[in-house]
Order: structure tokens, then sequence, then C-alpha cells
């Protein structure tokens, strides 16, 4: 949610820091912005839409020794050139680019107005750099200044800012909204996210809540909002760079979507421990596992979805009683917590405030947090302390694809061990294992049919409104289908239980709401089978994802998709599968920006 981006060294240009910024782009892509500090002042470019238009190259022939760019996702203020990043102060020698909210912006911009500054914008942002010029009218040193500023601040941010006066530098600060730094050679640089990074360099370090830095060309050094001094750790970027490229396919989505089959395999790879019938999640404290008596699982989204099917595994397999809140929910309702609730965190990005503001609460109320998360030392990763990586390999598409399906293997995986240990059978464990070991393969199969699906999702991109329904793991499943289908597509699209229909949804039923139904689980089948009968029965249009080899259900569907057999709990690992390309293909014969979603952003971090 907004990119932010920057560069200490020789030879600074807008194309350098747009390039940044570009790799960003899935945080926010309704506005963009860069400057850069030059001997004489600072040179702004700032523009409504996505990047790359003929205009980027208004600053060309500018070259400097710091620059910082940002890539919006509107909070304050509609896209406009003036509300777009950066901002400055009344001089126009500092410029500020933020992530975040300043929820104390309004008082501030009310004492600065009061001592006469004049806002140009209408965002939060802009008291940044109207509060560090305040400061260093009486504080000389500029680090200190931005520092003194920056504790006047509440609410989240990560920041970057340059100032004309000493062109050669960037100060940042962190709290809540990520921020890392990548060490090149002969530059110093930093992003909201690696992405950008490793196009120079794979060493980084990740800033902390409450730290803030300052970077030249040689290096950086860091400092707490206390003005204590920090060591950090270097850490490398697991991923190289074309693992953040499109690599040939006409949407990161859709190569999203084809890397599941490897993507599942790494979430279990290395992790089954045959002899046993378990598995090996070595992130995670084994007395916390043992001890816990309730799970609850705190999530938002797709990785919401994938909470849902977590609780029926966990209460499935382990017997342990699992409730699932969106992280939001959570914060605010005064859960119950004990010391013995392992509570887990789900995250693709691992930056989601509202999932983050969760692990936070059941920590202060005594409880264990454990992420399950992809971005290897993301905050919630960090903050929770313990966990277990998807390792999906960067998810860049909005739409959340490949993440979804390693988080429920991963979920499985956790299952299976929690089971172990409170009775699931030997022989139980290793039918699991087993039928997680099958699924890259049975993945690939799926997506070697994908021309079926692009030729059914016709029928979704005709409709206004399109109904999911699904029982028991395949409600998740429905509700994600649905998700997929409305964020990209902009079709409408309801998840609901198949045994709700009848209680109102159905209503909704006739010939032009085609309805997609799920029912290829074995527990539920005769069930799901009536609920196509009663959709068909009052004229509405079934496109189901049954069994292979399911005869009976593929001649009850006006359309069908056989998915591999598997046990009924990994089933939303597969059929999440064909929903997605429903989904992609729909939106794709709608013209729809897939990859850029209207209104969205990657990475949620605000609340
Ligand atoms: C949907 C999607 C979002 C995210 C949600 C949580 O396709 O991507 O719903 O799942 O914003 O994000 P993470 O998993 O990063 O916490």
């Amino acid at each position: 949610m907004c990119g932010i981006f920057g560069y200490a060294g020789e030879g600074v240009t807008s194309a350098v820091l747009v390039e940044g910024i570009r790799r960003l782009e899935y945080r926010g892509y309704d506005s963009w912005g860069l400057a850069l500090a030059c001997d004489d002042g600072i040179a702004l470019l700032r523009r409504v839409g996505r990047i790359g238009s003929a205009e980027d190259t208004a600053l060309d022939g500018c070259s400097c020794r710091a620059g910082v760019a940002h890539t919006r996702w509107a909070t304050h203020g509609a896209p406009t050139e003036e509300n777009a990043h950066p901002h400055r102060d009344c001089t126009g020698r500092i410029a500020v680019v933020h992530n975040g909210i300043i929820e104390n912006h309004a008082a501030l911009r009310a004492r600065l107005q009061g001592l006469g500054h004049v806002f140009a914008s209408e965002t939060d942002t802009e008291v940044i750099p109207h509060l560090i010029e305040e400061m260093w009218k009486t504080e000389p040193d500029f680090g200190e200044a931005f520092l003194a500023a920056v504790r006047l601040l509440v609410g989240t941010f990560g920041i970057a800012v340059v100032q004309a006066d000493a062109p050669d530098r960037l100060w940042a600060a962190r709290l809540g909204s990520p921020m890392v730094l990548g060490l090149g050679k002969g530059r110093t640089l930093l992003a909201s996210d690696p992405a950008p990074l490793v196009a120079h360099t794979r060493e980084v370090i990740y800033l902390d809540d409450g730290e803030i830095a300052v970077l030249t060309s040689d290096g950086f050094e860091t400092r707490t909002l206390e003005g204590g001094t920090v060591t950090k750790p270097v850490q490398r970027i697991a991923f190289d760079l074309p693992a953040i490229e499109r690599g040939g396919f006409p949407h990161f989505m859709l190569k999203e979507i084809h890397e599941q089959p490897e993507s599942l395999r790494n979430a279990f790879r290395g992790r089954i421990v045959r002899a046993e019938g378990t598995a090996k999640l070595g992130g995670v404290e084994p007395h916390l596992l043992r001890s816990a008596k309730r799970c609850h699982i705190v999530s938002c989204g797709t990785s919401l979805n994938a909470g849902l099917i977590g609780k029926y595994l966990l209460e499935q397999l382990a017997r342990l009683p699992t409730q699932v809140s969106n992280g939001a929910e959570f914060r605010y309702a005064q859960p119950v917590v004990e010391p013995d609730t392992l509570v887990i965190a789900i995250s693709q990005s691992g930056e989601t405030a509202d999932t983050l503001g969760a692990v936070r609460e059941a920590k202060m109320q005594g409880a264990s947090a454990v992420g399950i998360c992809n971005v290897v030392g993301s905050t919630i990763a960090r903050e929770c302390g313990q966990g277990v990586y998807i390792h999906a390999g960067p998810e860049i598409g909005v739409a959340s694809t490949k993440a979804f399906t390693s988080q429920l293997v991963v979920l499985a995986l956790l299952a299976v061990h929690l089971g172990r240990m409170r009775g699931l059978s030997l022989r139980a464990g290793l039918q699991y294992l087993d039928a997680i070991e099958c699924l890259p393969a049975q993945a690939a199969r799926i997506l070697e049919r994908e021309s079926e699906l692009a030729e059914m999702a016709g029928l979704l991109a005709r409709a206004s409104h399109v109904l999911y329904c699904g029982r028991l793991y395949e409600w998740p499943a429905a509700l994600e289908g649905a998700l997929k289908l409305k964020e990209i597509s902009y079709i409408h699209a309801e998840g609901v239980q198949a045994a709700e229909l009848k209680h109102g949804p159905i209503a909704l039923v006739e010939p032009d709401v085609p309805v997609v139904v799920l029912a290829a689980q074995a527990a539920v089948r005769a069930k799901t089978l009536g609920n196509i009968h009663e959709i068909r029965a009052r004229g509405g249009r079934v496109i189901a994802l049954i069994r292979e080899g399911d005869g009976e259900a593929a001649a009850l569907a006006e359309r069908s998709f056989a998915v591999p057999s598997t046990l009924d709990p990994l089933l939303p690992v597969l059929e999440a599968i064909p929903l997605q390309l429903l989904a992609y293909h729909a939106a794709v014969a709608l013209g729809r920006d897939v990859d850029h979603p209207r209104n969205l952003a990657k990475s949620v971090t605000v609340e």
C-alpha cells in the first residue's frame, strides 16, 4: 500500500527511480512521483495514473546523488497531481514520500498553519515536510530536526526524505510500515519491500519499528526514535530478478497461477517425516504446539479464506477448537484469548496492518502467535517470532493466487503435526502426507486444461452477478472463488454455504445469474448434488467443480470441470486453480487490467 524507493549514490536519475517504483507498482497505482536532490534545489515530478507515460522522461538529463520516488494508493485526498508524493515544505527544499497514515495530521496541520505554513495538498503526508522545516528553524542539524519531527507523528509510517542542502543523502524512518535498506557498491538504497532492490544488491537490512536511518553512497547509520544506536544484521534476499519478472506471461497473475505446481512443492519440501507420519515445522516451538488447547486464526481477505479452511483442518485432524477472525475484528472485539490459545496469523505479505494489529493484541493478552507468511523477514513473521514460511516466492499480481494454495498446504502440515500429537493415527498421518505430495502433479494436470476454463469463463463474463457455493471445505473455497472474480473482473460475486442457499440467497437464482457449485467433496456429495437440483429447478445455470469420474454430477450441471481426486480436506488446493483461471479469463474477456484492479493494492498496510 504505497511503494517507496530511494537511492543514495552517484548518477541517480529519474529513470533509475522510475525503474525502482515500477517494481513496487502492485502496492498502489493511482498516482506517482519522484524528487531528485540537486545542488540548486529539488527537481520534482508528479503524475496521475500508472507509471510509464511518455512524461516519465521530463527530468532527463538531471543526474544527482540522492532521490526518492513513490507510487500511491490514496488514503487522504483524491489521486491528483497535487496529492501525489513527494510533498514539500514551504521553501521547496525538503521533499518527503510516505507510506502509512498520520493519524494526528489534522491537529498538526492546524498548528503549522497557525505558524504560517502554507499547504498545497489534502494529504496527511504534507504535515511531515512542514514539521521538519519548523523543527529545523531551531535545530541546526537536519538529522536532529528530522528526528524531532518524526517523534511528533502519531500513526503508521515509512518515510523517506531528501533535502537540497545535503544533496548526497536520504533520511528514513519506520513505524508500522515496512522499510528495507539495500547495500550496494557505491550506493545505498531503500524501499518498501525488497523487490526493487534485487536489481542493485541482494544484501539488505530491515528497519524495525521506531528506527530512523540516514543513507549515503558509502552506507547507512541507524538510530532509534529515542536516540539510541542500533546495529542491524545484514540479510540476503532469497529470490533473484527472474522471480519478479513476468517471464513471457501476459500478466503476473497468470504466471503465478502457473507456478503452483512448483510453489506447492516448495511449501512441503523438507517438511515431511514419513517414518513418523508427521510434518517437521522447525520454526515453531514444540512445547507451544503440545500445550495448545485451542487455536485462533487471524487474517484478512484471501488469507482469511485460507484460515476458514484451516479451522476445519485443525478441528478435524487435531481436534483443536479453532476460531477464525478477520484481524481488525479480532483487535477490536475483545476476544477471549487464554495463555494456552495458539494464535495463528496468516499473511502472504506479512505486512497487513489489521493482521499485525491482531498479533500485537494477542501477544498483549499473553497468547503466543505463530506466523504463516510468505515474505521472509516481514513484520508479522518477525513479530510472531516463530512460524512457518510458505516459500511461494514473490507474489506480484494484486490478486493472491499461489500464496493461497501454499497457505493451505502449510495449514494441512500443521494440522497433521498437531494431530499426531493428539491421537491422529500413523496411518491417517501418512495418508495426508501422501495426498499432499500428489498435489503438485495434480495441479499441473489442471493447468494443462486451461483452455476449457477460458471457454467456460465466457459464461461468467456475460453475467452481472455470480453465486459461488459449497459445503464444509468447499465453502471457504467458494468464498475465495467469488473474491477472485469480483476483485479482477468487477462482476458482483457472492460466496455462500450451499446449505444456506435455501435460507435466502436462492432468491437470487435466475437464468442470468450463473451459480458455481463446488461439488467434489465425498463426505457431502449427495447433499451438494441436491443443491444443484434445487438451483436447476429454479432455472439456474450451474457450473460445477466435480471429482474426476463423477458422471452423475457432470450430467446434472450445465458445465462442469473435473478435479483430480484427493482427500476432502485438500480439495480446496486443487479447486482454487480452476476458480482462479475462471476469474482470470472472465476479467481478460472484459478487458480488465488484471494485475492492477481498480481501487486495490497489494500489501494493505493501513487499518
Ligand atoms: C485478494 C488479496 C487480499 C489479501 C489480503 C491479505 O486476492 O490478495 O484479499 O489476501 O489483503 O493480505 P496478506 O495475505 O498479505 O495479509
